[in-house]
């Protein structure tokens, strides 16, 4: 008889991490080996960091336009400041929600408008989402917290539309509309992605969404004479270091999940721009000739090769137009702040 071995995580590790390391001619590792504990915690600090401005600009945006937001959402194309009329209850989701510590200030502006909302975040992370569901409950009363733990990118996972009464709880069961949903996808994590990548990402969203449904999407802007390379390259090699601990801390996973002998002190962490594809990219720099030993196998390294770690892509509102458009969504809004730094994008159902 045959058993069946379920597939545990450190397989993962083990097959990634090797077919990533012996790949040639450049060597990668997948960046969700990021996220262990440390990693996490790393992560949490870049988003406050002074050199990284995503967060804070997009915070920024939240703050400033969370009614706009909304009414953009309720009806597309009404004049800002016009009175916000809610045609039927509407429930708001996340994809890679984590903490979930932006959309606070949506949430609460949705609150004002309707007595009851519904929050969707999906997250790989369950420690992330239990401090979400914890922190947002005890600081919204009326709102409903409907948590998922799955990769938005292989698992899969479901979108309520749940049906509501006008002044009921969204789980009324003398249901008489079904309401819309707005999906939220920010920090700019459709980014870390490649376009091919996006487009299988935003389109299996697209399949949970009905018309009158939307896309919120944040994504960082490419470099302009308003926003020099500079600022995109500082927010990735902060002077801290913690960008770098953060890239390295990957090395010491696999020393201590895969029985590695990576030297750190062998690393460096690098930050360079590709122009032709308007992306960051996180690379290790072996700063000698070197052979790593992982998991029994040898892995050679000249002096001055690196291992590519994370892509984050940098949009031109002409890309963001075409990346949503291969999704199935047509850009009806864009929310930016005063440098054209960050943008927050309302994409309706094509
Ligand atoms: N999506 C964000 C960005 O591209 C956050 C992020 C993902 C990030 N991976 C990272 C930030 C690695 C710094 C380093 O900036």
């Amino acid at each position: 008889m045959t058993t069946a071995t379920p597939v545990s995580p450190n397989e993962a590790v083990l097959t990634e991490a090797l077919a990533g390391l012996t790949s040639f001619p450049q060597k990668t590792l997948p960046p969700w080996l990021f996220y262990d504990e440390r990693g996490s915690a790393l992560f949490e600090q870049i988003t406050h960091l002074p050199e990284y401005y995503l967060t804070r600009i997009e915070r920024t945006l939240f703050s400033a336009h969370a009614d706009d937001i909304l009414r953009q959402f309720l009806t597309p194309g009404a004049p800002s400041g016009s009175p916000l009329l809610v045609p039927d209850l509407f429930t708001i989701a996340e994809l890679g929600a984590g903490t979930a510590s932006k959309t606070g200030l949506l949430l609460h502006a949705a609150l004002l408008l309707q007595p009851a909302l519904l929050y969707q975040p999906i997250d790989v992370s369950a420690p992330a989402l239990h401090a979400a569901d914890q922190a947002l409950t005890a600081t919204f009363p009326g709102l409903v917290i409907r948590p998922q733990v799955a990769n938005y990118v292989a698992d899969p996972y479901t979108l309520d539309h749940p049906s509501i009464s006008p002044h009921g709880s969204p789980f009324h069961p003398a249901s008489l509309t079904r309401s819309r949903i707005l999906a939220l996808y920010i920090g700019s994590s459709i980014g870390n992605f490649t376009p091919d990548e996006a487009t299988t990402i935003l389109r299996r969203l697209r399949t949970h969404l009905q018309p009158g449904d939307a896309l919120l999407l944040g994504t960082d802007l490419a470099p302009s004479r308003q926003k020099p390379l500079s600022t995109i390259l500082a927010a990735y090699n902060d002077a801290a270091g913690v960008t770098a601990a953060f890239n390295l801390n990957v090395l010491t996973r696999l020393n201590r999940e895969l029985d590695a002998d990576f030297r750190l002190p062998a690393f460096a962490h690098r930050v360079r721009w590709n122009a032709a594809e308007s992306r960051i990219e996180m690379h290790l720099e072996s700063l000698l000739t070197q052979t790593v030993r992982v998991a029994g196998h040898r892995i050679h390294f000249d002096q001055g090769n690196t291992i590519h770690t994370e892509n984050s892509y940098k949009f031109t509102d002409e890309a963001l137009e075409v990346q949503l458009a291969r999704s199935g969504f047509t850009p009806t809004h864009t929310f930016h702040d005063p440098t054209r730094s960050f943008a927050l994008t309302l994409a309706h159902t094509l």
